[in-house]
């Protein structure tokens, strides 16, 4: 089931399921034959993607990244200190666990040697990470695992001899439904035990005259991020779709408490797709929908952990009140899960 990579502190896991490039050919097929035509958010990472978003958590308007950095740098002792002694700290999508060090040191501090299992579907980002952390920590008890988020968790709660803290920063929960949401955490609660935790970035509600500017910044770099999409399309299944024909939105929709980004055909335009052997028609002003980024007000934070078999333990915000870190512990004897 799993195999070892060139670095010994890495997990691959082999995922049987289908050849990437195909999944996303059948899902661009789907998804621009749909009305309203859509792409998944999921697609924005190739390494060019992965590249943009690295500069996206840097922009003015992008809060996030440091709004949650002010939290981690303000509270991460306290946040450690909540936990069982040695706890092990499993991550998903760790990326390049930049704001995650804060915490390490943190544990590192009160536990000496430190569990810390980063899961990352990259395998490529992993290994520098890895890489990375194994020189600068010595203290640091590395195992990580390339793959899908069910499949690492599993794998690493399994082998996990100690409490566990699983950590999903960034709000990345914010790409999901509010419904799905629910859903995973509520198997990630099946895969946990008593003592365990979440710690969950969550982006909060608030104006958007705040929000819009944050997915659609000045310097544009939020749109090119969005327009790689397209590029992407091309590059992998030889289409032909010219950037200066299709424009970047992002608008927030206040109801569902969500950002919507779309790129915005600029005419009417038929784009071939070769290796899906079809093409695609476009009218002037058609929109296709790229990503959902779902916001939280405070009672949908702890109307989540209850839907999922969790309770809100803690929480911690910037001064601002912008961004949330959460600690969810299981709820125990909730014999039927809630429904949203
Ligand atoms: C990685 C999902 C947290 O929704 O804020 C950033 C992705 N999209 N700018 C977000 C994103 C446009 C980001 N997440």
């Amino acid at each position: 089931m799993t195999e070892t990579l060139t670095s010994p502190l890495i997990i691959k896991s082999q995922d049987h399921t289908e050849n990437p490039t195909i999944a996303f050919a059948k899902d661009v097929l789907k998804g621009l034959n749909s009305t309203p035509k859509r792409l998944s958010s999921v697609y924005f990472y190739d390494e060019r993607g992965s590249q943009i978003f690295e500069e996206i958590c840097e922009l003015e308007e992008y809060y996030l990244t440091r709004k949650e950095t002010e939290i981690l740098q303000k509270s991460a002792a306290e946040i450690i200190s909540k936990l069982p002694y040695k706890t092990h700290l499993v991550e998903l999508g760790s990326g390049s666990s930049t704001k995650t060090r804060i915490l390490l040191e943190a544990a590192m501090e009160r536990f000496g040697e430190t569990q810390y299992s980063p899961i990352d579907v990259s395998a490529e980002i992993l290994t520098n990470t890895v890489n990375d952390l194994v020189k600068r920590y010595p203290e640091l008890q590395l195992e990580a695992v390339a793959g899908r988020y069910e499949f690492g968790m599993e794998y690493i709660l399994k082998h996990s001899t100690t409490s566990n803290c699983i950590m999903w920063l960034g709000s990345s929960i914010g790409n999901l439904t509010r419904v799905e949401a629910a859903q995973f955490l509520r198997e990630v609660r099946k895969n946990i035990g008593d003592d365990d935790s979440l710690l969950l970035g969550i982006d909060l509600r608030k104006g958007p005259e705040i929000l819009e500017p944050a997915y659609d910044d000045a310097s544009g770099v939020t749109a090119d991020f969005n327009l790689n999409l397209l590029d992407r399309i091309n590059t992998e299944l030889g289409g032909n779709f010219e950037r200066r024909h299709f424009h970047h939105k992002a608008v927030y929709n206040v109801e569902e408490g969500r950002i919507e980004m779309y790129l915005i055909s600029d005419l009417d335009q038929e784009i071939e797709i070769q290796n899906l052997g079809t093409s695609i028609s476009f009218k002037k002003d058609e929109m296709i929908l790229t990503e959902y980024s779902y916001k939280y007000s405070h009672a949908e934070i702890k109307a989540l952990a209850e839907a999922a078999g969790f309770f809100l333990e803690q929480q911690w915000l910037d001064d601002e009140g912008f961004f949330s870190l959460n600690c969810f512990k299981p709820q125990n004897n909730a014999p039927e899960l809630r429904a949203l």
